[in-house]
């Protein structure tokens, strides 16, 4: 594998738009405007992957649809962190051949992080003839010429070559809305935990320069969007392969921090190996920094935590989170978890159970391990059974639902500063916002009110939402 990060040069992005140019003839010679349609899967680095290809789309002359049996161009966007999505790609994926065989010059495509594993690609290349073109998240920014060659020559094409990763600035983005926006600062993991499949998948960190970065976030603040969320697989390391000294990612939150703008900043994910007492003094200081940090533990127990290769001991753990609330008392924190990892007792789940009461978090995303192909974990000794690993997720999710409610209640009462992000799908209230530490309230007002920000009430809670009226 090239493990050598490339640049792709301005004149190669220039070379795709030209690609782009030549598509938009094409489709500008057709009757009507044809349409794409592209299906995301999984987590935010790829809802930011799929607004550039948008955007890519967009400059091809493409409109867009959510109707899989109206577009010329279906692309889904896959997720390959666990089982359970990559058997929602493939269900999908089965059933439009029914929508090709009624649209046959339909182009059908996959990409994201399920299209760069080889035993994905091959069995799409066996099992679903009907699937033109596959590229995995380092050919993304090439997909104008992908799609070229689909339209201009006969075959089939998989482009999902093994390389360490490259940077590619000047692609057009296409954002879903006017409030929200992801920026991403850098791409892949240099982690390796034993279970996780993105590093395979997703290539070497490597981070975007400053300059560009923060040119786009001055740009998205002057178009008025309110919530900038900064991405990356680990944002911690942000900076570290830049070799340019002072560049880290404290020190990128201070620069982002000082762009004119009403608007407040998030970032995700972290890693506690390498948070640091630094950056939660930069996240108190920077005014527009949110009270909110997404701090991954996945397991209390400390052999559990040596075989997932994390790096840090639950003790380490809890001393950063003491750290962080002497600085911000009131900071939301969230959680990601794994139950039932190979080996895992049930004695040692109970550590886990136990640095949730310590921790107290707003909200947790708890998953059921899933072996992942090519993993060490994969090939470790699983001995547990599902309904052990299933009783366990449940006392866990109990437990959690608990601490969430009680936590929620205690919002009630108090006055907010939230900003209305979306219409809401609560059926007594038509719009959702958001509080600076990112929990969701339903309240009813006027829809002009959104992307506004507003002062709330909050009247009630449950353990998802809190319900508020407008102050
Ligand atoms: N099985 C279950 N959960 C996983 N995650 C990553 N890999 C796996 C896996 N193989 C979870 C981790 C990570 C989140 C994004 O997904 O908790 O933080
Ligand atoms: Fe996967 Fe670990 Fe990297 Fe997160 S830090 S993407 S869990 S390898």
């Amino acid at each position: 594998m090239n493990q050598k990060t490339t640049r792709i040069s301005p004149e190669e992005i220039a070379r795709q738009k030209d690609f782009c140019a030549q598509i938009h003839a094409m489709n500008a010679a057709l009757p009507a405007q044809p349409l794409a349609y592209v299906d995301t899967y999984g987590c935010q680095q790829n809802e930011a992957d799929s607004e550039r290809l948008r955007g890519y789309l967009s400059e091809m002359g493409y409109g867009f649809t959510g109707d899989e049996n109206a577009a010329d161009v279906i692309i889904l966007n896959t997720c390959a962190i666990r089982e359970h999505a990559e058997q929602r790609v493939f269900g999908n994926l089965g059933a439009l051949v029914h929508a090709k065989r009624n649209h046959p010059g339909q182009i059908i495509c996959v990409c994201g992080c399920m299209a760069q594993e080889k035993h994905v690609s091959e069995r799409i290349k066996q099992s679903f003839r009907h699937v033109d073109l596959v590229f995995g998240p380092h050919a993304l920014w090439r997909f104008p010429e992908l799609l070229w060659r689909i339209h201009t020559r006969r075959g089939r094409i998989f482009d999902t070559p093994d390389e360490a990763g490259s940077i590619a600035e000047g692609i057009p983005v296409r954002r879903e809305g006017k409030v929200k926006a992801w920026v991403s600062i850098m791409y892949g993991c240099n982690n390796f935990c034993s279970y996780c499949i993105v590093p395979y998948v997703r290539g070497r960190e490597r981070s975007r320069q400053p300059e560009d970065i923060l040119s786009e976030v001055r740009a998205l603040a002057a178009e008025g969007y309110k919530d900038i969320t900064l991405l990356g697989q680990n944002v911690n390391s942000y900076g570290k392969d830049l070799g340019r000294e002072g560049v880290d990612f404290a020190w990128l939150l201070e620069q982002v921090n000082a762009v004119p703008g009403d608007f407040l900043i998030r970032f995700m994910t972290s890693h506690p190996k390498d948070a640091s007492e630094r950056l939660f003094d930069v996240m108190a200081k920077c005014e527009k920094v949110a009270p909110h940090l997404h701090l991954p533990f996945q397991a209390g127990n400390d052999r559990v935590l040596k075989a997932m290769n994390r790096g840090y001991t639950r003790e380490h753990y809890l001393g950063l989170i003491a750290a962080l609330r002497q600085r911000i008392p009131d900071i939301v924190l969230t959680s990601d978890i794994i139950v039932g990892f190979p080996g895992e007792t049930t004695e040692e789940f109970e550590d886990t159970l136990k640095v949730l009461e310590a921790v107290r978090f707003d909200a947790l995303f708890t998953f059921i391990y899933s072996p992942r192909e090519g993993t060490p974990a994969a090939k470790m000794p699983d001995p547990m059974s599902k309904e052990e690993k299933a009783a366990n997720f449940q006392r866990l999710v109990d437990l959690q639902n608990a601490i969430s409610a009680e936590k929620q209640a205690a919002y009630v009462g108090k006055t907010m500063r939230c900003l209305v992000d979306v219409l809401s799908d609560d059926p007594r209230h038509n719009l959702n916002a958001r509080t600076a530490g990112g929990r969701l309230v339903h309240f009813s007002g006027d829809e002009s009110l959104l992307g506004q920000y507003v002062d709330l009430k909050i009247t009630d809670s449950s353990t998802w939402a809190l319900f508020g009226e407008l102050a």
